[in-house]
């Protein structure tokens, strides 16, 4: 019995904790990608690619977490549409990165994955990718 309390007292903190995190996480989004990637994540058509969804998202969390630290530009394709645009790198810290990829990965029908801010520090230590060095 005793185990059982103990391991439910567990997942209360492991849920709470996770919680805060993706609560953090949509205030950075609500304030930095929000007027973009609009309030859902529908993003805008032939400019602001979609993050509802989003198969560039869900194939490589290295990649998106690049794309906020390093800035994107250049075509790419997400969901089949093509967009060829400039995001320009967040300036934001190794824990609101990760607070809002955890909040956009766990919204709009996305694969739930959890982001932590050592992910983005490891990421942030690689070298940007060459399309992003241009600006
Ligand atoms: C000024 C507009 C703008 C802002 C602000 C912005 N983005 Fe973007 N984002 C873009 C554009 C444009 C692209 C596509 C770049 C290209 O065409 O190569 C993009 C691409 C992406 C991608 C990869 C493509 C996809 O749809 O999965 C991710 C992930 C992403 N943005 C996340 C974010 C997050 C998280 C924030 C806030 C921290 C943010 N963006 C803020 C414009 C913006």
């Amino acid at each position: 019995m005793k185990k059982y309390v103990l391991s439910a007292a567990m997942l209360v903190v492991s849920c709470y904790g996770f919680a805060q995190n993706a609560a953090k996480g949509k205030g950075v989004y609500d304030k930095v990608c929000v007027a973009c990637h609009q309030p859902t994540g529908q993003g805008i058509p032939s400019a602001f690619p979609p993050l509802a969804k989003s198969d560039y998202l869900n194939a490589n969390p290295d990649r998106a977490i690049g794309a906020v630290l390093h800035g994107l530009s250049g075509e790419i394709t997400v969901n089949g549409k093509k967009f060829n645009n400039v995001m320009t790198s967040q300036n934001l810290t190794d824990e609101q990165v990760a607070d809002v990829m955890t909040y956009i990965y766990n919204s709009w029908g996305n694969n739930k994955t959890v982001i932590t801010p050592a992910k983005v520090k490891a990421v942030r230590a690689k070298p940007a990718p060459k399309v992003a060095q241009e600006h």
